[in-house]
């Protein structure tokens, strides 16, 4: 499998539903149009038929708020104020819970560490959708101290699980 830079001529984007409407209208109507910009990338996953979204993730970077992580973090990092953030994930409900939106995570992470080898910087971020939180902790996120539906994961735990 290999995920591919959102293409509007080809990707069929309104056929893509995963339940949740902000994150349709965004692959819809904002994504190619942000990407344009400079401001985010737009990943997808293609089925057999290319033009079929399997599901999609959306990178781009943050602001972090030093003083909400873990005070080890603090100490460690104590001049960084952005970080690598995965805006949006989904999986289109037609392929829910055969592992794709595993597969998207870890794609997800593995650009962002392959980012942060350029640019460095020391976490990833995920502002997670409600429900979604329990996913993201399963592999390796911890919620903010202020922020419980925002989570991070360090760049050095993304390169060990990786390696
Ligand atoms: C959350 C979402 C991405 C999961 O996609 P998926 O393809 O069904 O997930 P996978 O099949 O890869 O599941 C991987 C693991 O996560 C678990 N999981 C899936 N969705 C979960 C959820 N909402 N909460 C907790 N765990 C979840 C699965 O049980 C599985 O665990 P297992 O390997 O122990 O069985 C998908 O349901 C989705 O797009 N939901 C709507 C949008 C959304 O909430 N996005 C989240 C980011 S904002």
């Amino acid at each position: 499998m290999i995920s591919v830079m959102l293409n509007k001529k080809k990707h069929n984007r309104n056929r893509f539903d995963c339940g949740v409407e902000a994150l349709n209208n965004y692959l819809c109507l904002m994504a190619n149009q942000q990407s344009g910009r400079d401001n985010t990338r737009t990943f997808v996953l293609e089925d057999n038929k290319p033009e079929n979204i399997i599901g999609y993730y959306t990178l781009t970077m943050s602001p972090v708020n030093l003083l909400a992580l873990p005070k080890i973090i603090q100490k460690k990092h104590p001049n960084f104020h952005a970080g690598g953030l995965i805006a949006r994930l989904a999986v289109d409900t037609r392929y829910i819970k055969q592992g794709y939106g595993e597969w998207l995570l870890i794609d997800a992470l593995k650009k962002m560490l392959s980012a942060s080898d350029t640019v460095a910087f020391p976490v990833v971020i995920v502002d997670a959708k409600e429900g979604a939180i329990e996913f993201y902790k399963q592999f390796g996120f911890t919620p903010f101290l202020d922020l419980p539906d925002k989570l991070f994961i360090t760049v050095a735990d993304i390169r060990a699980s990786l390696k």
